[in-house]
């Protein structure tokens, strides 16, 4: 690896930083990324500048920066920053890095909107506020409660509301439904927890990055799904949808948990991978 005591140009940098990273799985472009941060600028600026030398301290905080992605943590973690919906969100260790699979539960929840005026709309598990301000942008005239139990979550999923200059958004700490009003809710959105304790992935994998309560959910994994559809259809509108996201594998389970509290129209949808991953259900209009 280059001698940071050399002054290395940004050229020197990338192709180190991109062989130390391939072995890791990374590559190139993870490189390109994290240089970026080290020397707070764009790709466009590493490309055109690419001879420019490289201060002692930069490059050194490249080198860290290499490392802990060399040893698994996160690139949204290393940039502070993750892509959902096409906005740019502050993503810290304290919140679960928003998916991509995830923007299914944004779809859905705006096309049970759509002939509803100034719905009230909640997001229970918010995280960093992905899904809560996709929605409230998307749909002005909503107001979308946004509950977490996490106080440092919230932290950040309001800095992320503030980012996106979303005003119709509320959001409170609190255990799931406990802040909910009953028949309010046009839609209800969650990403549960949903991995089973003892899954192997929750140490062996990037997993182990992120936090324990956003992702572990008992011995099935299903306990977090299995209160929120106890608790959540009496908050729901008549004829308000209730929307989770699961795993691949709990499609059936979250479909058995809807019809024993009645829900009606239950459906499971599929993920861009084609793995069932949200399940919708509507709370009967009487
Ligand atoms: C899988 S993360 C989802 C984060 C975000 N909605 C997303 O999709 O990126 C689950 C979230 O639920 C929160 N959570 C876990 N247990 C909770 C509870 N009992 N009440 C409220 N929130 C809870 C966690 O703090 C975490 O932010």
């Amino acid at each position: 690896m280059t001698n940071v005591e050399q002054t290395p140009t940004i050229r020197e940098l990338l192709r180190a930083g991109t062989r130390a990273l391939i072995r890791a799985d990374g590559g190139r472009l993870d490189a390109e990324l994290l240089l970026g941060v080290a020397l707070a600028c764009d790709r466009t600026t590493l490309i055109r500048e690419h001879d420019a030398p490289v201060e002692a301290a930069s490059a050194a905080r490249f080198h860290t920066l290499l490392e802990a992605r060399a040893q698994g943590r996160p690139l949204a973690y290393l940039r502070g920053v993750q892509e959902f919906w096409s906005l740019d969100f502050e993503v810290t260790p304290d919140v679960l890095i928003p998916r991509g699979d995830s923007e299914l539960l944004v779809h859905l929840a705006l096309r049970k909107m759509t002939q509803k005026e100034a719905p009230h709309a909640a997001d229970l598990g918010t995280g960093s506020g992905a899904l809560a301000i996709a929605i409230a942008k998307e749909r002005a005239d909503s107001t979308v409660l946004a509950v977490d139990r996490s106080a440092a979550a919230l932290r950040v999923a309001r800095r992320n509301a503030v980012r996106h200059r979303v005003t119709n958004a509320r959001w409170v700490q609190a255990d799931w439904v406990a802040a909910l009003k009953p028949r309010t809710y046009a839609v209800i959105v969650a990403n549960p927890p949903y991995v089973a304790s003892d899954d192997p992935l929750l140490a062996n994998s990037s997993l182990r990055f992120e936090p324990r309560t956003a992702l572990a959910a008992g011995n099935d994994g299903l306990a977090a799904l299995t209160a929120l559809a106890h608790a959540a259809p009496t908050a729901l509108l008549p004829g308000g949808w209730l929307l989770m996201e699961h795993g691949a594998a709990q499609g059936a389970a979250v479909r058995a948990l809807y019809a024993a509290v009645n829900l009606t129209e239950i459906a499971t949808l599929p993920d861009l991978a084609g793995h069932e991953r949200v399940t919708v259900g509507r709370r009967a209009e009487t």
